[in-house]
């Protein structure tokens, strides 16, 4: 079969290195992958913003999957473009991709259907969202209705701080139309949880679960990133949560998509807190997360075509879908100053054809980086998640450090705390 991954950062590569393992994928594509992808994948230069040229090539190659990574073009509609030529997707259509497309979607579905969720209340009209605040008090979360690149979401410590961001968002329109309708949300408090499961509209299956370190310093500390290293199975989603989380989270969830007339198939990605009421909906995704991706598929045993085919084709429940009891541990290095203002082509070392070698159970994912002058450079604010797997959680953090201290470049900033919270939490079950 033929697969072509849409996407090209550390999520697709971990996609496009997984499906490169599958016995029935033929030949892999790319769209725009890299360089790093260019080692499974033929990569072509074509916009992730020109929907009609991604499809217009798929179908002319014979393409038999599409596998979409990021989230835009689900929420533009390119799975229905897609299928609308006859090509199968692994992805949701538009309507599905809402989930993720608008938080009040998200919200008014989590209502509706008695899915566990902050309390909130949107606003398109900034004086009457902050009279809310006013009444409601701080802690508080201001949230972009749309798409914000990770960055619409404001957890305000104070009533100013929270009014700052209304204002941002609805009078300055900072994030355009994304923000132009907000979702003020009560303050929930909790350990997080990333749960990415597989669906065919009907029935879910959840992966291993994962934990993200989303801040750009040690301790939780400084700005909001796309993620800075992430760990599995995540030591706080016990078998009883999880099995709480099925009965009142995913299985709803997946049934108010139906009965909404839009089934959800694809990857649809659970952002929890595990508040003292209970697991809670933080966000949906409409697509596997990132670096989440590069800790959960290392760990799953099944192939992965053979499930995504099952997503597109309904068969999900007559297929096994099994991960390794092992762990996972990815360690992410960015350009200093991500994520704000960063340099990019600097020279990175310590890598041969992309790993590093002599590291067995390490594999370097690409986020970020390019070919110049025939040398490996940064091209991202984050250029390689570095994942290792090993039986326990402490060797898998331990390699992948190991193995993240032979690469470096100008600026290279990590976090050295990856899994460190993890560590405690599995210190505390014993
Ligand atoms: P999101 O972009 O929706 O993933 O939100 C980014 C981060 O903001 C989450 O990972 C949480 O740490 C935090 N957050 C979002 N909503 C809430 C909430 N209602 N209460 C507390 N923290 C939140
Ligand atoms: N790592 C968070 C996300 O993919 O949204």
């Amino acid at each position: 079969m033929k697969v072509l991954v849409v996407g090209g950062g550390g999520r697709e590569h971990t996609l496009a290195w997984k499906l490169a393992q599958s016995p029935s994928v033929d030949k892999l594509y790319a769209i725009p992958g890299s360089a790093a992808m260019s080692e499974v994948a033929q990569c072509v230069d074509i916009a992730l913003s020109d929907l009609d040229a991604i499809t217009d090539y798929a179908k002319n190659e014979g393409i038999d999957m599409l596998v979409v990574g990021p989230e835009v073009p689900l929420t533009e509609g390119l799975a229905d473009l897609a299928q609308s030529k006859g090509l199968a997707v692994f992805g949701p259509n538009k309507a599905a991709a809402q989930m993720e497309g608008s938080k009040v979607f998200a919200k008014n579905l989590m209502k509706k259907y008695h899915v566990p969720t902050a309390a909130y209340a949107s606003f398109t009209d900034g004086d009457a969202a902050k009279a809310y605040i006013k009444e409601q008090g701080a802690p508080i979360v201001v949230k972009a209705d749309g798409l914000a690149a990770g960055k619409g979401v404001v957890v305000a410590q104070t009533v100013e701080e929270a009014k700052a961001a209304v204002r941002a968002m609805i009078e300055d329109k900072t994030f355009g139309q994304s923000g132009a309708r907000v979702v003020i949300e009560e303050f929930m408090e909790g350990p997080e949880v990333s749960v990415l499961s597989f669906t065919d509209g009907e029935t879910v299956v959840p992966m291993v679960s994962s934990m993200d370190h989303k801040c750009a310093l040690d301790g939780d500390k400084g700005l909001n990133t796309g993620g800075m290293g992430t760990i599995a199975p995540n030591p706080y989603y016990t078998d009883d949560v999880a099995a709480e989380c099925m009965e009142k989270i995913f299985l709803p969830t997946v049934a108010a998509m139906q009965a909404e007339g839009c089934p959800f198939k694809g990857c649809l990605y659970f952002g929890l807190m595990l508040t003292p009421d209970g697991p809670k909906v933080i966000e949906y995704n409409c697509r596997f997360g990132d670096p989440e991706t590069q800790v959960v598929l290392p760990l799953l045993e099944s192939d992965l075509l053979t499930v995504m085919q099952a997503c597109t084709n309904g068969t999900l429940d007559k297929t096994e879908v099994k991960f390794s009891d092992g762990a996972a541990a990815c360690v992410v290095l960015a350009s200093g100053g991500y994520p704000v203002a960063y340099e990019k082509g600097k020279e990175i070392t310590g890598l041969e054809n992309g790993q590093v070698p002599g590291a067995a159970d390490v594999t370097v994912y690409h986020a970020g980086t390019a070919i110049k002058d025939g040398k490996l450079v940064t091209n991202g604010g984050r250029v390689l998640g570095v994942t290792a797997t090993a039986p326990r959680l402490t060797a898998a953090i331990t390699q992948a450090y190991a193995a993240a201290e032979k690469i470096s470049f100008e600026k290279l900033h990590k976090r050295s705390d990856i899994g460190l919270r993890a560590l405690k939490a599995l210190a505390e079950k014993q």
